[in-house]
């Protein structure tokens, strides 16, 4: 049993009453770049003077702590208000927590759905925010039971859908549109991401390749009356950035910082409560 099963009780209040804004990063889809967005996203708006935290949600595979490079660390239990919580780590100005942090890897390949969100729910509970004034949650792909579930109990969420331009991966983004548009759930969208949007070759700097297709981020968001928020390029080294726990602003890639700037200065514009 990991350490972290030992704290007790849950706390039973409101989800993140210190956290003004949270913003779910969601996709239909895995692969797409939900954690390469979400996390550069929280690192962009806390580059914006933001106070910020990111919530790692993808329970059965958690990326912030490899994206991060704090995989061999172990967040601290600490005493509040005679209650116990768990530190979140802090790196390029961003709070973090991630079940990866917590539990042996084994542990959360065999939870089931409810099991699954439940424990999401006391990660969010426990964990010693402090107030944010913006917490974004890198949310499992899909539209399942945890997805539901958080875009249910936490009031001031707003969503933030991820795509590539694949006709895949738009037809798995209009679910997930379908879903926070749902009456139950009835989630304001702040916009869609299109990811992977063109490849720029070094050699061609001019140029840009749509390797994935044209048109599906648009394509998305007339459908839906919702703004494409950001096209991002495919970038050879992102990759090797988030293996190496390295933010996109150590890339060299001028266009991308700008990209994720853009991003994070049209998501502040939007935010509801500031
Ligand atoms: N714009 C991009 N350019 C190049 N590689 C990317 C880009 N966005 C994401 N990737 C890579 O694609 C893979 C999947 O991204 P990830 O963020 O883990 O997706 P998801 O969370 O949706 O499963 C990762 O290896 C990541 O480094
Ligand atoms: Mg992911």
């Amino acid at each position: 049993m990991s350490e972290y099963s030992m704290v007790k009780p849950i706390q039973e209040e409101k989800l993140l009453k210190d956290v003004k804004n949270v913003i779910l990063v969601a996709s239909g889809k895995g692969g797409v770049g939900k954690s390469t967005v979400a996390a550069n996203l929280a690192i962009s708006l806390s580059r914006e003077g933001l106070k910020t935290g990111l919530l790692d949600a993808d329970l059965y595979g958690p990326s912030t702590p490899i994206q991060f490079g704090i995989d061999e660390m172990k967040p601290s239990l600490t005493q509040h208000n005679g209650k116990n919580y768990i530190e979140p780590i802090e790196k390029y100005g961003v709070k973090l927590m991630s079940i990866g942090l917590l539990t042996n890897k084994e542990d959360a390949m065999i939870w089931r759905g409810p099991m699954a969100s439940k424990t999401l729910k006391q990660i969010i509970n426990d964990t010693l925010w402090g107030e944010l004034d913006v917490l974004v949650i890198d949310m499992p792909p899909g539209t399942g039971d945890i997805c539901i579930t958080l875009a249910q109990d936490i009031k001031q969420a707003q969503a933030l859908v991820v795509i590539t331009p694949q006709q895949l991966a738009v037809a798995d983004g209009r679910k997930a549109l379908t879903m926070f548009n749902h009456p139950t759930i009835a989630m304001p969208v702040v916009g869609i991401v299109e990811n992977m949007a063109w490849f720029t070759p070094a050699a061609h700097p001019d140029e840009r390749y749509t390797i994935f297709g044209k048109g599906g981020g648009q394509q998305l968001a007339n459908e839906f009356a919702v703004p494409l928020i950001a096209q991002i390029p495919l970038v050879m080294d992102i990759e090797e950035m988030s293996d190496t726990g390295k933010s996109i602003y150590h890339s060299n890639d001028k266009t991308l910082h700008q990209a994720f700037e853009k991003l994070a200065v049209d998501v502040i514009k939007q935010l509801r409560h500031v």
